[in-house]
């Protein structure tokens, strides 16, 4: 990632008494305002155009055997600077991104100590970051966290678009409530899941997205999460004060810091344009600049994979039925009778590879190829998978070889079933199998209870280990897709071989009972603000009884709206997840997964309201084409769009995938119409989207003679 402009600057105020310190943003509608309370506590405040978005809030730490880091300071001196920079990600929503803000260093001294605490706050257009750093000093070397104190006193009782906290997965549905309804409504929120652990019925995760009754939207994250462990927030709900709620490792503790060192970001975005909050890159500019130098081997690419038969339940990820339980090593494939239901055989891969190059797909993920599968969860076993030996029907060279003639790259999997002390004994030799036989990208899974016991998929040490990961694979020029793991907090800018992750609800639940219609709308204001994800959709046979008859999940989703997602669910990583005879099914829809792009040069949100609709529009990297969607809620809705985004002086052919007048997410899923349109940049369109539904619309150029004949729009 290139730097184009810098500029710095900076003035140092050296103040003696205890007076409030204020910073603005760039554009002055945000206001910050740092004090310290008369027991010495630090205490910040945020407004936005006046209003209130932070009322006085708290900072420090319970620290667990050290004197707490809470209260007796006093400010030492503060630093305010500007900062300016334009950036190129590689890859991304936007060719260039902004980084622009004004800070506040405040150096505190808790006196009785003698201990040093650094406040650094980041003020920009879109929102406020703030994290503690430790300097070196004589007082300060290791310590440990009981909890982090940092507050976010809201202003009112908002509505929240909130999934359960827990310690273990964010695969849950949005829940939408006033912040005093979170308590009642925790214990219908919490569904079932491999490995969860919640721990407060006041208790939620970030990305957290608040809107209030005075228009405003509010958003609570953090960034750069790094060695350190995640932030949940706990609600005081007399006094709607959220609390940083820390992720405690094994043995209960939240978090061993060494000086010098500092926390992740505090970021409150707030903005009262929704439309502002899912199109902001704070989380990424919060983040470091790329380490890796030569970044070429990392590339987007689109995908099938032998993956959407095992998770409706039509094929099995294990070989054989005869066992129910396996010690690698030892037990004896190679004479074992294989069950009829194995998807990851060669001949049926080949089969996937044929339809990948036909089609034009970068990519095919192949899961269940290795031994281990026949007991991969549930036992606390630590050593399921080597992730280097194949089943005796699955044959890597002949499969890599296929895929090479046909210029097709094979994706590898490695499902670690949270036995993540196996998985990193393993990682070096797994990564040079990788190597060895052309795989670029890893798909890894943490599915169930971690391994170290009593660890948790959030804890520092797990944190610790999605990195170890990721720089190992770095260090092999490999890209990550990681399921299971944290929820990104924009460190893909600096480690951009993190291509994407899951970390939410994706597409999986649809065959595990379903998801809310409206909760693609929901996402990019919460989990995509760290990061893109695998949200695998592409989905056109939304009746999964047809794929396994025992399974009796519903798609809540329309066929325009799963194409919608490739523009809306942004991702360098996009999967057509449904099986290819689905696809041969509707090769007209089909026709957009094909076309449409998976890197951008600009992006710009047309319309956008957290649990109702968003719509997008995205042109592609170093091209001429645009592609626009629409993911529409609960109700049915016309949805307005301009195309002044388009170049003045050309023409372009619109294909617009739209919900039938009938269509419904549960009744009429797969009713669609298209309409190819001439457009320019004058054209408009007003377009229905029903529930569950949306639209999308490929914007091609063309000629005057390519576009002649066709209605105008
Ligand atoms: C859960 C992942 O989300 C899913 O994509 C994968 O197929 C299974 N684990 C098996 O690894
Ligand atoms: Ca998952």
């Amino acid at each position: 990632m290139k730097k184009i402009t810098l500029l710095f600057s900076f003035c140092l105020l050296s103040i003696s008494a205890a007076i409030a310190q204020s910073i603005s943003s760039p554009d002055s509608d945000l206001q910050m305002e740092f004090s310290i309370s008369e027991d010495g506590s630090p205490v910040y405040k945020l407004d936005f155009k006046g209003k209130a978005v932070i009322k006085p809030s708290k900072l420090g730490f319970d620290l667990k055997e050290e004197e707490d880091l809470l209260n007796g300071f006093s400010i030492k001196d503060t630093k305010t600077s500007s900062f300016d920079e334009t950036w190129e990600p590689v890859w991304g929503e936007y060719k260039e991104v902004r980084n622009q803000y004004n800070e506040l260093e405040v150096r505190l001294l808790q006196e009785a100590t003698s201990r040093e605490l650094v406040l650094r706050f980041r003020l920009y257009d879109d929102g406020l970051g703030l994290r503690y750093e430790f300097p070196q000093q004589k007082s300060l070397g290791h310590f440990v966290i009981k909890e982090e104190k940092t507050q976010f006193a809201m202003a009112g009782d908002h509505t929240a678009f909130w999934i359960p906290g827990d310690y273990d997965t964010q695969e849950y549905d949005y829940t939408e409530s006033r912040l005093s309804e979170i308590r009642g409504k925790m214990e219908s929120s919490i569904t079932a899941n491999l490995s969860q652990t919640s721990f407060s019925n006041t208790g939620v995760q970030t990305s957290l997205m608040m809107k209030s009754d005075d228009g405003l939207y509010i958003n609570l994250h953090e960034a750069a999460l790094v060695d350190y462990s995640t932030m949940h927030l706990n609600l005081d709900d007399e006094n709607m004060i959220f609390e940083s709620w820390l992720t405690p490792g094994a043995k209960g503790d939240k978090g061993y810091l060494i000086a010098p060192t500092h926390s992740p970001w505090r970021v409150v975005m707030v903005s009262d344009d929704a439309r502002d909050i899912p199109a902001s890159q704070i989380i990424y500019n919060l983040n470091e600049p790329s380490k890796i130098d030569d970044t070429s081997w990392i590339k987007p690419m689109k995908y099938i994979g032998v993956w959407w038969e095992m998770i409706t339940g039509k094929s099995s990820w294990h070989y054989t039925d005869e066992f129910q339980a396996v010690r690698l090593g030892e037990t004896n494939f190679e004479e074992a009778e294989p069950n009829d239901t194995h998807a990851a055989n060669t001949e049926h891969v080949k089969e996937y590879i044929d339809f990948a190059a036909e089609h034009g797909f970068d990519g095919v993920l192949v899961e269940g190829w290795n031994i281990g599968w026949e007991d991969w969860f549930g036992h606390s076993k630590d050593y399921v998978f080597d992730f280097v030996t194949p089943y005796p029907d699955f044959d890597v060279k002949e499969i890599q070889d296929y895929a090479a003639s046909k210029d097709v790259e094979m994706i590898m999997h490695h499902e670690t079933s949270s036995s993540v002390r196996n998985y990193e004994r393993h990682l070096d030799t797994a990564y040079q199998f990788m190597k060895k036989y052309g795989y670029n990208a890893v798909k890894s899974g943490y599915v169930g209870d971690i391994l170290p016991r009593a660890e948790n998929h959030y804890s520092q040490w797990m944190i610790d280990h999605y990195l170890y990961a990721i720089k190992k694979a770095a260090d092999y020029e490999i890209m990550i897709n990681a399921h299971e793991a944290v929820r990104p907090t924009g460190l893909a800018r600096t480690w951009p071989n993190l291509i994407a992750n899951e970390s939410a609800r994706g597409t999986e639940y649809q065959a595990f009972g379903g998801s809310k219609p409206n909760h693609v709308t929901v996402l990019p204001f919460t989990r995509l603000l760290g990061g893109p994800m695998d949200y695998t959709p592409g989905i056109f046979e939304m009746d999964i009884s047809k794929l396994n008859p025992d399974n009796n999940s519903h798609v809540n989703s329309t066929i325009a709206n799963q194409l919608a997602l490739y523009v809306t669910m942004y991702s360098p990583l996009q999967m057509a997840a449904d099986l290819p005879e689905n696809y041969m099914r509707f090769p007209d829809a089909f026709q957009f997964i094909k076309d449409v792009a998976i890197d951008w040069d600009n992006s710009i949100y047309l319309e956008a309201e957290p649990g109702d609709y968003l719509t997008i529009a995205r042109k592609e990297k170093g091209g001429n084409n645009w592609f626009v969607g629409n993911v529409n809620g609960n109700d049915n809705r016309m949805s307005s769009i301009k195309f002044d985004f388009l170049d003045k002086d050309k023409v372009y052919i619109a294909t617009v995938y739209s919900d039938a007048p009938d269509a419904h997410y549960k009744r009429n899923p797969q009713a669609y119409e298209i309409k190819k349109y001439r457009v320019d940049h004058k054209s408009k369109i007003n377009q229905m989207s029903v529930p569950g539904g949306g639209y999308a619309i490929s914007i091609m150029e063309a000629s005057k003679d390519e576009a002649k004949g066709l209605q105008k729009l």
